[in-house]
């Protein structure tokens, strides 16, 4: 009898969790095959170019997984590694170089930067054709105005998780924790195109766990460790934490955990995703989703000559 119940437990739980590592997986593989019959359609081979400026551990492990996986599924990558004294006007001429390269289709340059290096320079330098971060002007224009461009991995990320558990979002209530340019924005508009009801919170928001508890739809991206408890989510109500915070224990101990308190939001959530092994896989495989998206488009404006606007 105990036994039946642990094995229910486990079951229901699994149910709860949603797998953003194999769904990364899944997606990957598509783009691999999708990769291959471009090259041998087109003969070139789809080029993304990561830059990274100093030595931020955090940055340099996330840099060393998108080249890896770029590699994994067919476009070559190009590694910019820069010392931490690199001046803006360097970083600059850089990009300049990639923008002219045909070799390259994506470009992404890690943020944060040093502080000395002005963040909106280098992302308005970046050929938004290139843009595969989504993160200039024009694309973040594109996507609030509801035109096609490219969309911010991460928040893309988890549109897929959500339209995937989910199916149609449209008239699902949506409340994004967190105004971030590079999730909390973004994520609240491709909501917004896919007709869900949008609320954004943010640290001045007030009532915001009745807030919460209105959620059909709770994304959350703060960057505070397990903020968020079973009080602030509706029963059956799917959750994505898009956070990923390093703590240590009382004994010294270092673990990963997200925005959201796991087991606490389990008990109520319809749909949760875990920390490692959620969103964070996801905002790759969309990495090398937008770069494939980047080539095919250049090389269709590179055939007939298109790209003017009219
Ligand atoms: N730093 C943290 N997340 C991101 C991201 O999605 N893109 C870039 N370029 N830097 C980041």
């Amino acid at each position: 009898m105990n036994q039946l119940s642990a094995s229910q437990a486990i079951e229901e739980t699994c149910s709860i969790v949603i797998d953003g590592k194999a769904f990364a997986k899944r997606l990957r593989g598509e783009v691999a095959e999708e990769v291959a019959s471009f090259v041998a359609d087109t003969g070139h081979q789809p080029g993304l170019a990561v830059v990274l400026v100093g030595s931020d551990p955090a940055s340099q492990v996330y840099v060393r997984t998108k080249m890896r996986q770029a590699e994994e599924v067919g476009i070559a990558s190009f590694q910019h590694l820069l010392g931490s004294e690199t001046t803006e006007t360097q970083l600059l001429s850089l990009i300049t170089l990639l923008n002219e390269d045909d070799s390259v289709d994506g470009i992404l340059v890690q943020l944060p930067l040093p502080e000395h290096i002005n963040e909106s320079a280098v992302i308005e330098a970046i050929d938004p054709a290139k843009d595969v971060d989504g993160f200039h002007p024009i694309n973040v224009g594109r996507l609030s105005a509801g035109e096609p461009g490219m969309v911010p991995c991460t928040p893309l990320g988890c549109l897929l998780l959500l339209q995937d558990r989910l199916g149609d979002l449209s008239g699902m209530k949506a409340v994004v924790v967190g105004r971030s340019n590079i999730v909390g924005k973004p994520i609240g508009q491709l909501l917004l195109n896919a007709n869900c009801t949008v609320t954004t919170l943010h640290s001045r928001s007030r009532d915001m766990v009745a807030e919460c508890r209105r959620a059909d739809i709770l994304v959350v991206a703060v960057g505070l460790p397990e903020m968020i408890g079973a009080e602030h989510i509706k029963p059956g109500a799917t959750v994505l934490d898009v956070g990923i915070n390093r703590i240590e224990n009382a004994k010294g101990e270092k673990r990963l955990v997200g925005d959201v308190d796991f087991d606490a939001a389990a008990s109520k959530a319809g749909g949760l995703t875990p920390v490692p092994g959620g969103i964070g896989p996801m905002t790759v495989a969309c990495l090398m989703r937008n770069t494939l998206a980047a080539a095919r488009q250049r090389s269709h404006t590179s055939v007939t000559g298109g790209g003017k606007t009219s």
